[in-house]
């Protein structure tokens, strides 16, 4: 576990415009000073990651908002008393003083405060707000473990070991303005709970160029082919299986290896699981991967949404 002298090693380098590593309470993500526009072009670099698609910048402060919203409103208040520190991306019309590299030339942009203490501890320390993505190479599985990213990043300057990640699943995006929200990613906060803190907006508020790469339906893949069960037909004959069960698989079910999410059909354990399983069985001798649909509720929603866009790739085959 990362200790304060490490986290003030980690804020020297995000300082000197060099990259960190570093846990939150969703996935690892990787980090550069936001306003350092050379800084966040490594990112991009690192991650081979297209620069249409913007990043977050997580803050530690909630007075840092004016730094980065052209203006706040009463929604954004009610969200953030009751979310923040969170798994809540908000999106909104930016500052001008937000450089265009973390945006992808967007009039947007989104903002975050993570609830997690090494995180919070490196903005602090850092000085700056750190613009961050998940440190997984682009379109591959998110990493929730320091072992996940050093797996796919092995030459960045540092990583922070945080432990496991608490909720193992990417934070909720909305898009926010005056007149309410609109959901641009699942997470571990639903539709549900936002709506009954803010209105959901009504499709002629929705602005008119909404373009969040967080839509796309291909990403968080696995270096496996991976199919949702019944919702593919796959030749099963003759191959090595791995098989991500959502509870205890029906003893019917042999396969060559067996991932069980949550025993106990936990929704939010299943989450915390997800992507450490996912890495486990893209790294163990299985030909490809099957998983088992998870209830389409809470973070059950979430779930569904990465691993229909982890098997999106594999479904015409
Ligand atoms: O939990 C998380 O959100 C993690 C941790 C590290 O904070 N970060 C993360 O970042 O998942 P990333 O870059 O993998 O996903 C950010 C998502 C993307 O889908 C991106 O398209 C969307 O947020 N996004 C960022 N800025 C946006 C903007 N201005 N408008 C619309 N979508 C935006
Ligand atoms: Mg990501």
């Amino acid at each position: 576990m990362a200790g304060t002298e490490e986290i003030k090693y980690a804020a020297e380098i995000i300082k000197n415009g060099g990259l960190v590593s570093f846990p939150t309470e969703t996935v690892y993500g990787l980090g550069a000073d936001a306003f350092n526009s050379k800084a966040v072009s490594k990112i991009f670099e690192v991650k081979k990651r297209p620069t249409f698609n913007p990043l977050i910048i997580h803050i530690y402060q909630i007075t840092d908002l004016q730094r980065l919203f052209a203006s706040i409103n009463k929604h954004l208040i009610t969200l953030v008393e009751q979310f923040w520190p969170g798994p809540l991306t908000i999106v909104m019309e930016k500052h001008p003083q937000v450089p265009h590299i973390v945006t992808s030339g967007l009039s947007t942009v989104a903002v975050r405060m993570p609830a997690n203490e090494i995180a919070l501890k490196l903005i602090k320390e850092s000085g700056t707000l750190i613009a961050a993505p998940s440190a997984n190479k682009f379109g591959m599985l998110s990493p929730t473990t320091a072992r996940h990213v050093s797996k796919q990043l092995p030459n960045i300057d540092c990583i922070l070991d945080g432990g496991r990640t608490t909720y193992g699943i990417e934070s909720t995006v909305i898009f926010l303005n005056n007149k309410g929200f609109k959901l641009l990613r699942s997470g571990a906060i639903s539709a549900e709970e936002l709506q009954e803190v803010v209105p959901a907006l009504k499709d002629d508020n929705k602005p008119q160029r909404l373009i969040s790469p967080g839509m796309l339906k291909s990403h968080y893949s696995p270096v496996k082919p991976i199919f949702v069960e019944g919702e593919s037909t796959v030749q099963t004959s003759g191959k090595k299986i791995g098989y991500m069960s959502f509870g205890s698989p029906s003893t019917e079910k042999s396969y060559w290896k067996t991932e069980i999410l949550s025993r106990k059909k936990d929704l939010r354990e299943a989450a915390a699981n997800l992507f450490d399983a996912m890495h486990r069985l893209e790294e163990s001798d299985v030909d490809y991967i099957i998983v088992e649909p998870v209830p389409e509720k809470g973070i059950g929603i979430a779930i569904m949404d990465r691993l229909r866009k982890a098997s999106y790739r594999y479904k015409s085959e």
